[in-house]
């Protein structure tokens, strides 16, 4: 038995395990689903002859919502338009580091009127630096942020062009991975940063990347979470972690097994509805860094 204890000691995996991974608090901006619905089809996931229940869809929103604040993150909330049902994905709507703002061009015309109210958004919220982008670029659909590089996904919304415009913008610099199934159509939807820091984690998805995309993750990120279809076919990949606490859908039971190994704390939500549009927790919220 004390042989036992002394292996415990020396394990260096052993100090995750007890769960000492630090939160960091985190500001969120989210906007509610008072509108949505599922009315045109630009992704795979979105059918228009399968109802949604808004009720149910704002009642998953406020939870995920109250799920952000009891760990003591701060959410601000965009007030929601007529006539935009997927302004509910905030995480579209402009990539924000170090006080800069980036805001989104979107691929979709039935989505383009978003960008202008977040806009005014940040320029009714005290920020002064905000750049509107050329190129198509979903914002933080396709951009996550490591708290030392940006990594950009292209192939099927924002456009490559997008990825140089961002790092010249934001001055931070980018890294430009290829996503290949349309099932998987934002990075945000094969991808997540775990923790940051000198060592960032992430979680991710390797089938939904092109070869070159996966030996760049697999150089980046040896140590990286790697999700299966399962997990990845329940938009288990669109997490939002705060360093320690991981909120994911209810459905993505084997990627919490991965990260509770990990030391991460799991916390599930439940995104049903907003997923008949191809979103999750991720999508709903955009994190303002720093
Ligand atoms: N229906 C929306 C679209 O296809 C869903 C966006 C989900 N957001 C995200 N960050 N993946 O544009």
């Amino acid at each position: 038995r004390f042989r036992i204890m002394t292996t415990a000691l020396v394990d260096p995996r052993a100090e995750t395990r007890t769960g000492s991974r630090t939160p960091t608090p985190r500001d969120y901006v989210m906007c509610p689903p008072e509108h949505f619905a599922v009315e045109y089809v630009i992704n795979p996931w979105m059918d228009p002859d399968r109802p949604v229940d808004v009720e149910l869809a704002l009642r998953q929103w406020e939870e995920l919502k109250r799920t952000y604040e009891r760990l003591g993150h701060s959410v601000s909330v965009v007030p929601a338009q007529p006539g935009l049902p997927d302004m509910v994905f905030a995480a579209n709507s402009g990539t924000v580091i170090g006080g800069r703002v980036l805001g989104s061009r979107f691929r979709a015309e039935q989505r383009a009127a978003e960008a202008e109210h977040f806009r005014r958004w940040f320029a009714g919220n005290g920020y002064r630096e905000i750049v509107m982008p050329s190129r198509i670029n979903e914002a933080e659909g396709d951009f996550a942020w490591t708290g030392g590089l940006l990594l950009a996904g292209t192939g099927f919304r924002t456009d490559p062009e997008a990825h140089a415009e961002a790092q010249e913008a934001l001055g931070v610099p980018v890294v430009s991975l290829r996503l290949v199934d349309a099932r998987f159509y934002h990075l945000d939807t094969a991808l997540f940063v775990l923790s940051q820091g000198e060592h960032p984690q992430i979680a991710y998805y390797p089938e939904a990347f092109s070869t070159g995309s996966r030996r760049v993750l697999e150089r980046l990120f040896p140590d990286a979470v790697v999700a299966d279809a399962a997990d990845a076919e329940c938009l288990g990949l669109n997490g939002v972690s705060d360093g320690r606490h991981v909120v994911l859908p209810l459905e993505a039971t084997g990627l919490a097994a991965k990260l509770r190994d990990r030391g991460y704390e799991p916390i599930h939500v439940d995104v049903s509805e907003l997923r008949k549009s191809g979103g999750g927790p991720k999508c709903c919220t955009m994190e303002l860094h720093g």
